[in-house]
């Protein structure tokens, strides 16, 4: 599969997804530090084309292990933080009766810094780029929506899953969501997201599982599934 990307594309994919960084790129990081590489390195110092292959076995990888644990048919599906959204175009290109709704901000920081965001003042991404890469993907309107969570109305409805690769709990705290996921939560609605601190979840869900752990990167995580929340 060939999946359409442009430069501004492959950019934010690089910011969101720093893994995909090559020596040369991280060299530049250190030596130029993270002002330059956000606004200069990650624009002109890249191969959109491998970017893209990366980026699509990358998230191929995580459609394949996700879908060994929820079946993503004709489902109602809340992404929160997506970044460019290869894993929702997988999901949406294997099962034609699914739709995602998808959360995210609509700006840039000046200096991409990958730790924990107390006041959750980071984001990487472009609305416009994440809609037109549904669209030159074959995705058309009906199948997602897209929401500026700095400046609308969240949805209010009930979600079968809920997912949150690398975003919530993982830069920013799961707080932020909590109330909100009172008014969309229904008794089968899986969430699933990243965090450093699976314990604390045991408290707050009925239904926690461990699906998997990343251990060899700065930010141990571990992968969960919850559903049936206490509060
Ligand atoms: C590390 S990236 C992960 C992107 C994608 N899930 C992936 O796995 O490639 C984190 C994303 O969270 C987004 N983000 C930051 N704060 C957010 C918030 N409050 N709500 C939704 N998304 C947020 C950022 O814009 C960024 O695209």
């Amino acid at each position: 599969m060939n999946i359409f990307l442009n430069r501004d594309i492959a950019r934010l994919i690089l910011l969101q997804r720093i893994e995909l960084s090559t020596p040369f790129l991280k060299k530049i990081r250190k030596l130029s530090g993270r002002y330059f590489f956000t606004n200069v390195a990650s624009k002109y110092f890249i191969s959109p084309k491998k970017i893209g292959e990366k980026y699509l076995e990358i998230m191929q990888k995580e459609y394949d292990d996700l879908a060994k644990f929820v079946n993503f048919d004709d489902k109602k599906i809340l992404s929160i933080g997506g970044g460019i959204c290869g894993f929702e175009l997988l999901t949406i290109l294997n099962h034609q009766k699914t739709h995602i709704s998808i959360i995210e901000r609509n700006f840039l920081s000046n200096k991409v810094v990958y730790g924990w965001d107390k006041e959750n003042s980071e984001a990487y991404n472009d609305l416009n780029l994440v809609k037109l890469f549904f669209i030159k993907n074959g995705i058309n309107e009906n199948f997602f929506s897209i929401y500026d969570f700095d400046n609308e109305k969240l949805p209010e409805k009930h979600f079968d899953i809920i997912i949150s690769l690398y975003s919530m709990d993982y830069h920013y705290d799961f707080n932020l969501y909590q109330s909100y996921f009172k008014k969309i939560f229904k008794k089968e609605t899986k969430l699933i997201f990243d965090t450093i601190r699976p314990d604390y979840f045991k408290k707050m869900f009925n239904n926690v599982d461990i699906i998997s752990s990343v251990q060899n990167t700065v930010h141990k995580s571990n992968r969960i599934i919850c559903s049936e929340p206490k509060f």
